[in-house]
């Protein structure tokens, strides 16, 4: 009998769903949340509510194209944190009710693991230990990999996260949300030295990423009064400028825990690490530094059901189920 598991991820705003079988991922459905554009960021409340409307066609969907009966599936899994409550909320009742009604075991997903874990989707696969930098809109973290489920978080954002200062920086900027990807478009064309920002350093391995937003907003407020048109005429700059500070700050203490942790085996995760400024900057340091880069394929880069499923995958090997009475934790830790 083949282990075939149903994950589904609904911490912030894509409802996705994904079917594994034997660790292989046969699908990954994502419905991303357009509602939010027009707000300049994730709006929870909208959220939950998409969330509600887009989970059981993608589900359906998930199940129909993997050609497994539901009656073989052996566990239903889902992100249990961190996220957005309501969010959460939606994908934990599904699961429960849904393995409940199978009869099958259900499996609790970190969602930070999961990002992590996305490495093991396709070949090649990080050998242990590796020092893993997630990226995304809520979290910056290095975490040293010992093992598929054991991991340490060794150094962190004190404040934002590295993709609220991209998506923050692209608001300033005028342009919409996410701004992260745009950022990286339009950083492309323009020239990363044109314009200094200050880059934090912040004790041991700790991030801190609020100083750049308030120092991008007195830049472009200075500059604004000198000429009304000055983001429009430099909108290339601006983003090349901002995105080679930010990326600074994240080589520089990645460069810091490889050397500490004496670790040459680096991976990246995460939604901004779909940003071709970092991507190019890694494959750089590793032909400087003897590194050996692992970076995921960009539909396993933001957030996705095929993450959960294959970190499930792992917790069903090694027995690691959880009761119906398990309810969602926004703040879930590593
Ligand atoms: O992991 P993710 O999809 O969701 C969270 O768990 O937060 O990450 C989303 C973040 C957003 O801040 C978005 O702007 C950023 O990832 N992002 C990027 C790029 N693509 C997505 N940031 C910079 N460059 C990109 N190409
Ligand atoms: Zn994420």
């Amino acid at each position: 009998m083949k282990i075939n598991i149903l994950a589904i991820e609904s911490s912030c705003d894509e409802t996705s769903a994904s079917v594994i079988s034997d660790g292989k991922i046969l699908n990954n459905i994502v419905a991303t949340q357009s509602v939010h554009e027009k707000y300049g960021g994730v709006v929870p409340e909208l959220a939950s509510r998409a969330h509600q409307q887009h989970l059981v066609p993608v589900i359906h969907e998930a199940i129909e194209t993997s050609g497994i009966d539901k009656k073989d599936l052996s566990a239903v899994a889902f992100t249990r944190g961190p996220g957005l409550m309501g969010s959460l909320m939606v994908g934990v009742s599904f699961a429960k009710s849904f393995a409940y009604s199978l009869g099958i075991p259900l499996i609790e997903v970190n969602h930070m693991e999961a990002h992590i874990l996305a490495h093991f989707i396709d070949d090649p696969k990080p050998d242990f230990p590796f020092i893993c930098l997630t990226v995304s809109g809520g979290h910056t973290q290095l975490v040293l990999v010992k093992d598929h489920l054991e991991m340490e978080v060794i150094g962190e954002t004190l404040d934002d996260a590295v993709g609220e200062a991209f998506d923050k920086t692209a608001k300033l900027m005028g342009l919409p949300y996410p701004g992260g990807p745009l950022i990286d478009k339009y950083a492309k064309e323009g020239n990363p030295k044109a314009f200094a920002f200050p880059v934090s350093d912040m004790p041991e391995l700790n991030y801190s990423f609020s100083g750049i937003k308030t120092a991008v907003l007195y830049f472009l407020r200075d500059k604004i009064k000198e000429n009304p048109q000055f983001i429009e005429e430099n909108t290339a700059d601006i983003c090349a400028s901002v995105q080679y500070t930010l990326i600074k700050m994240l080589t520089q203490k990645l460069k810091k825990a490889a050397k500490l942790h004496r670790v040459k085996n680096i991976a990246i995760a995460g939604g901004v690490s779909a940003n071709s400024g970092l991507r190019e900057e890694l494959n750089r340091l590793a032909a400087d530094l003897n590194w050996k880069v692992y970076i995921p394929k960009f539909e396993y880069c933001t957030d996705n059901a095929a993450m959960i499923a294959m970190a499930a995958h792992y917790k069903f090997l090694s027995n690691s189920f959880c009761g119906l009475d398990t309810s969602p934790l926004a703040k879930m830790k590593i």
